[in-house]
């Protein structure tokens, strides 16, 4: 694989840098709910800040607003980045996607962005699938150079597009199903299985475009309603109520897909099983998490996120061999394409 060129080779002494992070965490209740983006983004912030750059713009998108919208506003993103940083040569622009350029990935944008900033670093691996002004066309107006650890994704989720140990087993599950099927339809082959849960396998029973074998879960945890504190059942998986909604697999699933994961050598776990956020829901993915932490001998990556937020509130993220800060870009890394934010960036 290609790698772009590294922020350690940038002359930023004195210089005004444009970092592109990805900033994009869970919130709860306007705060942020997890802050592993935020730490994965420090380390290149830091080496800016050591080589003596006199200002760091940190850009980033929150969210999926339409234009302007106070739910998104960076404000608290901002202030957990200043409490660990601690350094006013840092500022935190307002949410990219407020502007209708970005994801148009408008050259108008981008110069705005680049506007009085001498060198580009993208160190937002999470949003390198996507060609937005501030990840794609600003790099073809500033120099441009990766962060610290878009290159160590690269270099960690590289590992499983080599040869590796098998089984490999592919878990995918979450909300962004449209921005997955495509994906995992070109993963098919590399996988020597693949777990399907959460909103994606409620899709994949209506209308199953994947020309390869996939294990959908057998049952489900139903809720007359979507609500934390809906009524809720276990059913099997084609039992389910007309009206009831499949929030998280069913105990049956669980223990399947948990001795699966216990048997692969090589695990790729990407978006959780259910709405894991409401306790109710919440087992489906916590055993996920667990499995994929047990399994000691495997080689095992988990991205998104979500999921990356339920391993952590197991607190199991240190028993697995990488946590990766993307969910659709590891996949589509995975694919075994260069991502547009990567390959906006020279050699
Ligand atoms: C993510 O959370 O997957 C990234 O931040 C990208 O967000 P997006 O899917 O809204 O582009
Ligand atoms: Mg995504």
């Amino acid at each position: 694989m290609r790698l772009p060129r590294s922020v350690r080779d940038a002359d930023v002494a004195g210089k005004v840098v444009l970092v592109r992070a990805d900033l994009n965490v869970p919130l709860a209740d306007g705060a942020v709910a997890d802050d592993t983006r935020i730490r994965a983004s420090l380390p290149t912030l830091r080496l800016l800040l050591d080589n003596g750059a006199s200002e760091l713009r940190v850009c980033s998108h929150l969210g999926r607003p339409n234009g302007y919208d106070e739910r998104y506003v960076m404000a608290p993103v901002a202030a957990r980045v200043a409490e660990l940083v601690g350094d006013d040569r840092v500022h935190v622009l307002e949410n990219t996607r407020f502007d209708p350029g970005e994801t148009k990935n408008d050259e108008g944008f981008a110069r705005e962005l680049a506007d009085g900033c001498d060198v580009y670093v993208n160190d937002a691996f999470g949003s390198a699938h996507r060609a937005h002004s501030s990840t794609e066309a600003v790099a073809r107006i500033l120099p441009a150079y990766a962060g610290l650890l878009l290159l160590a994704e690269l270099e960690h989720l590289g590992k499983l597009l080599g040869d590796v140990e098998r089984p490999f087993v592919l878990i995918s599950g979450g909300a962004k199903v449209e921005d997955k099927l495509g994906v995992l339809q070109n993963l098919g082959g590399r996988a020597d299985r693949v777990l399907i849960g959460g909103k994606m396998a409620e899709e994949l029973r209506e209308n199953n475009p994947l020309d390869f074998e996939v294990e959908l879960p057998t049952d489900v945890v139903g809720a007359s309603e979507f609500a934390e504190d809906a009524e809720s059942r276990v059913y099997p998986y084609d039992g389910l109520p007309d009206a009831w909604l499949g929030l998280d697999i069913g105990p049956q699933t669980r223990e399947r897909f948990a001795a699966k994961v216990g048997a692969a050598r090589t695990i790729f776990w990407n978006g959780p099983m259910g709405v894991f956020e409401w306790p109710a829901f919440a087992a489906g993915t916590r055993a996920v998490a667990r499995a994929v932490a047990d399994n000691d001998g495997a080689f095992s990556i988990v991205g998104g996120a979500d999921s990356v937020r339920a391993l952590n509130d197991a607190g199991l993220s240190d028993k697995v061999s990488w946590v990766s800060t993307g969910g659709g870009a590891s996949l589509e890394l995975l694919e075994g394409n260069e991502l547009p934010g990567v390959a906006a960036i020279p050699s």
